[in-house]
């Protein structure tokens, strides 16, 4: 066993990862030739066509999608952490501390910002970047899909969606402007916003404003403290002057409303779920802002809530590394998805010589320009990680039992001695 440094921190980090990599090659050579059939180059998955995912001309290299991960790494010896941590999961509060490297004179009060990442979640990324830097053209042209699929597959069960209505992104921002920026545009469409919407996102609707051929912008007011019922009335009334108003163009423009799921200023849950069947019953196209969703809310079921587009920031309440975040996009919708942004050689126009429909929504997304794909990927390390502490609904009473403790008891989080 590799001897671990001691960092200024006190933490053990790995020095020397490669060595144990965590992927099965089965072949006894573990960097076979790499065979390019599909052009000179190529993204994730141009050398990937069967239905099982299986890569093409590595016959010696049987990668499959159970195969490629090994990111248990709460219980790798690498951690530094005692046997006995390594073995139980922790109780939560002060006793998750030595899972996250926080400087011992911050106070992380938010997280919800960009996320902290738990250690063993960086050591699976520094353990995946190291794997990738031992042979890039490995990773790019033959592993890196099978991960990529993992993720979105675990990320898809999650929300109650199917693995090919779920794509990876940087950030929220980015998925809701890929969202807004495809969407054709003619005089007289509306997109509303409202009083609370994330400023990036609400910067990106006015841009969009003012941008030919200028769709209006509509601004739903929402004043705290408030109810939920109060909420879905005022919504009700909004979307119904919205859609009533226009003349001769109502029957032909397009409405788009860009729902918060949660708030983050001030922190509150919206009924995003009735807001959305509002918004079906006129016609309105939802896009839901879910930056705080995911990790946070349990039992998100897209199949049944049906928004026309969902995103949700995996680097905040899922644990991953900062910046990634899943685009859902139900597949009566891939249409509207013309292009990621940037635009990918995978995309195909009209106009090509031997054109036979568009691309598939999930294979745009595989490959948008050269990007370090460590964080999109590690929501499979924080899948493990979360799955390790018990899994979401554990996770979930702990935060609710908390909060309902402190409303109770009126005290604020520093005094609490506040646990992730
Ligand atoms: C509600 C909401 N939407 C969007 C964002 C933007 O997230 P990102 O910076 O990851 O794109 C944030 C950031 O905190 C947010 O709180």
């Amino acid at each position: 066993m590799t001897a671990i440094p001691e960092h200024r921190d006190g933490l053990q980090r790995p020095r020397r990862v490669f060595g144990d990599c965590p992927w099965h090659l089965v072949s006894g050579d573990p960097y076979p030739p790499i065979s390019r059939s599909a052009g000179s180059h190529a993204g994730f998955t141009a050398l990937v066509g069967s239905k099982h995912g299986c890569v093409l001309n590595c016959a010696h290299l049987p990668l499959t999608p159970t195969n490629v991960t090994d990111m248990k790494i709460p219980l790798s010896p690498e951690l530094g952490l005692t046997t006995r941590d390594r073995q139980v999961a922790p109780s939560f509060g002060h006793a998750m501390h030595k899972f996250f490297e926080f400087d011992p004179s911050y106070v992380n009060l938010n997280h919800g910002a960009y996320g902290s990442l738990p250690m063993p979640v960086r050591v699976a990324c520094e353990k995946l970047s190291a794997r990738i830097e031992a042979n890039p053209d490995r990773f790019v042209y033959k592993e890196g899909i099978h991960h990529w699929n993992e993720a979105r597959t675990r990320v898809a069960k999650l929300i109650g969606a199917e693995t090919d209505e779920c794509v990876l992104v940087n950030n929220t921002s980015h998925g809701i402007a890929t969202v807004l920026r495809n969407f054709e545009w003619n005089e007289g469409d509306i997109i509303i916003g409202t009083t609370t919407t994330h400023a990036g996102v609400s910067r990106g609707i006015r841009y969009l404003g003012d941008t030919p051929p200028h769709p209006q912008v509509s601004t739903f007011d929402l004043e705290f403290p408030t109810s939920h019922a109060k909420i879905l009335e005022n919504w009700r009334e909004h979307v119904r002057r919205v859609t009533s108003e226009g003349g001769d163009l109502k029957q032909t423009r397009k409405v788009v409303a860009v729902i918060d799921a949660i708030v983050s200023n001030p922190g509150a849950c919206l009924p995003w779920k009735e807001m959305v069947g509002i918004c079906k019953d006129a016609g309105v196209w939802s896009v839901v802002d879910a930056a705080h969703s995911i990790g946070q809310e349990v039992d998100i079921n897209l199949s049944e809530a049906k928004p026309d587009f969902w995103i949700s920031d995996c680097h905040k309440w899922l644990f991953a590394k900062r910046g990634c975040a899943v685009l859902y996009v139900p597949k009566r919708n891939h249409h509207i998805i013309k292009s990621p942004i940037p635009t990918p050689y995978t995309y195909r126009s009209p106009q090509d010589e031997h054109y036979n429909g568009p691309q598939k929504f999930a294979k745009l997304f595989e490959w948008t320009g050269t990007i370090d794909y460590v964080p999109l990927l590690s929501i499979n390390a924080a899948l493990d990680f979360r799955q390790w502490l018990g899994g979401e609904h554990k996770i979930n009473e702990y935060t609710q039992s908390r909060n309902r403790r402190r409303e109770a008891s009126s005290e604020s989080p520093r005094n609490q001695g506040n646990g992730p």
